[in-house]
């Protein structure tokens, strides 16, 4: 295996005899990847590091020929990387993630660089884990089994580790997209919960799916589950005994969640959090936690990552986990698969595919498109046509 040093981070190189050079910042799950890259005749160099690169040393790993990049969220793509991108040759850079608030898509299309991110193969992945976090915190699970391993358990008590039973109770979405409506669904199933949620157009098709559903739970001779958007995000956060945030970051979203907005919610409620962390006032969160331990959190993801704010740590009625929310081998590979298919894609001058089901990308004979272009508008990229002869399309 050919292994490069470049500012002392090691690059493993795959197929080496390809004409396009593709910089791709850090190893990836699966092959799947690999496969579209290598038939796009690239060579493929793969950072090993698992440091997150400074934009030096991705400016350096470019040289003075790079065709495309695939990047991190943990590395902030700019004027300055999109700039030298661009001066090496570059054409083409996805990101590693369906989030791309760490890209500044202006400046890459000011270059004329399209920005490919990986929408649709997390959407179940992500919402489980937030279903994992909602119970977690509800259970006091981080806590009690705090209490198991430090070998406190000396008896079964009637009001041991008293928890909150969601069974019934209101749940409060915050950003009602293809992740948060998972999650709602999942919820609202698994809890006959009363969903309301906050988003920026009506979701008819969540309601009408809550609506076949109150069809199912009235012929099992259930009652039935109410489904609202939220006139405001005030009448949410008093309503939910749960809310959970799936909305993107930017500046409209930043600390949407701040100190008199965590105040109106109940003294019981859970907030989960698995957007972005500055979604959240963090400092006020664990003031806010800190004063009433009737209240639950569960964070995925924090403001300045990997660090957290002082005091979080050592809440009881805290549960976080390092930013693992897609992190199930199928999503993992599946995120590699589409932000390859969009370099690749791009490479070959290919339409963007642009459309909700990236099914077709993950097996098989794959469409002659891009996944997911952000950017394919504004750069005036066709968006791909099935009566075109490109391989296989949505319905095939
Ligand atoms: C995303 O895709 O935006 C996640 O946060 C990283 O998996």
């Amino acid at each position: 295996m050919e292994v490069l040093i470049v500012d002392s981070k090691k690059w493993r190189i795959h197929n080496d005899k390809g004409s396009k050079r593709v910089i791709v910042t850090k190893e990836l799950p699966g092959d799947r990847w690999l496969k579209f890259l290598t038939e796009a005749d690239c060579r493929i160099e793969i950072c090993t590091s698992t440091e997150v690169l400074s934009s030096e040393e991705i400016k350096a790993a470019f040289g003075d020929r790079c065709n495309a990049a695939i990047g991190q969220v943990t590395e902030s793509w700019g004027d300055e990387l999109f700039a030298a991108l661009k001066k090496a040759g570059g054409i083409a850079y996805s990101n590693y993630a369906v989030g791309f608030d760490n890209v500044d898509v202006a400046a890459a299309t000011k270059h004329g660089i399209p920005v490919g991110n990986t929408p649709g193969v997390l959407t179940e992945t992500t919402a489980q884990m937030a279903v994992a976090l909602t119970f977690a915190a509800a259970r006091r699970m981080g806590e009690a089994e705090r209490f198991l391993r430090d070998g406190k358990y000396r008896v079964w008590l009637p009001t041991m580790f008293l928890g909150n039973l969601l069974w019934r109770k209101t749940l409060g979405v915050i950003g009602a997209g293809r992740i948060g409506s998972a999650y709602a669904r999942m919820m609202v199933e698994g809890h006959k919960m009363n969903l309301i949620y906050c988003n920026l157009h009506p979701n008819t098709d969540l309601e009408n799916y809550i609506s076949r559903y109150n069809e199912f739970l009235a012929a099992q001779g259930q009652p039935p589950v109410s489904c609202r958007q939220a006139g405001t995000i005030e009448e949410l956060l008093r309503e939910a005994d749960c809310v959970s945030i799936h909305t993107i970051l930017n500046e409209s979203t930043h600390h949407l969640i701040d100190a008199q907005r965590l105040a109106l919610m109940k003294n019981h409620a859970i907030l989960v959090n698995t957007s972005r962390g500055p979604v959240v006032d963090e400092a006020a969160l664990v003031a806010h936690c800190q004063k009433n331990p009737d209240f639950k959190a569960a964070l995925d993801v924090f403001e300045d990552e990997p660090e957290m704010k002082p005091g979080l740590v050592d809440l009881e009625n805290v549960v976080i986990v390092p930013h693992i929310a897609s992190a199930t081998s199928w999503a993992r590979q599946g995120m590699a698969t589409l932000a390859a298919a969009n370099v690749a894609a791009m490479l070959r001058g290919y339409p963007a595919w642009q459309r909700p089901n990236i099914g077709p990308f993950l097996e098989g004979e794959a469409p002659k498109a891009a996944p997911s272009i952000l950017n394919a508008d504004a750069l005036g990229i066709p968006i791909f046509e099935d009566s075109v002869d490109s391989g296989p399309g949505e319905n095939k």
